[in-house]
């Protein structure tokens, strides 16, 4: 039976939420498939493929996304991998162009790695609950925003069992 791994590097815990999503809507479809914390996935033996997530926090990926890569990069080399980045707090195509932006610029320091699909989603900032260093008072002052589109995650995930040319299980 196809396995995929969602494996995710979050700070605040929305782009673990993007990646439980990622993972339940190919279950749903017959398709083995859990979400794990990046940092926390020490092999990828018995995965047909791998669903990389990361939260973007000035211009850049999570650092467990690119220890990711570099940890596993034999394995990965061999295996379909998508990657999508969770970040815009501000509704405009201006943010949503620059996160792309930080995504490929991230996605540059692994000239190996070559991802079968990417894709940004909106983030969420509650500002009563960041901490130090994030909470200082610019950020404090800021209302709280959510910009995760769950049916945009999902269909994003749909469309990864065609991309990864999975099989899903019979009779789901
Ligand atoms: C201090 C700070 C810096 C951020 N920098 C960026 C950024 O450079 N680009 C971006 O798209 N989003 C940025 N964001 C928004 C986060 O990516 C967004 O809140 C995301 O949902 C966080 O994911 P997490 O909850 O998984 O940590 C920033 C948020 C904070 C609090």
């Amino acid at each position: 039976m196809a396995s995929v791994l969602v494996a995710y590097a979050t700070k605040y815990g929305s782009t673990r939420d993007a990646a439980e999503v990622v993972a339940s809507t190919l279950t749903k479809c017959g398709i083995d498939a859990a979400a794990r914390p990046a940092g926390e996935v020490r092999s990828l033996d018995g995965y047909s493929a791998v669903v990389l997530g990361t939260a973007l926090y000035f211009f850049m990926w999570r650092g467990e996304a690119h220890r990711f890569l570099r940890r596993n990069r034999p394995a990965l080399s061999t295996l379909p991998v998508a990657l999508f980045g969770l970040g815009p707090i501000e509704d405009t195509p201006e943010q949503f162009e620059g996160a792309r932006g930080h995504l490929a610029k991230g996605l540059s320091k692994h000239a190996w790695f070559s991802p079968v699909s990417t894709a940004v989603f909106g983030g969420r900032l509650d500002p009563e609950h960041l901490r130090f260093p994030d909470n200082n008072p610019a950020m404090r002052g800021m209302a709280a925003v959510d910009l995760l589109d769950l049916a945009a995650v999902r269909s994003w995930a749909d469309g990864l069992i065609e991309t990864f040319d999975l099989e899903p299980q019979p009779g789901s």
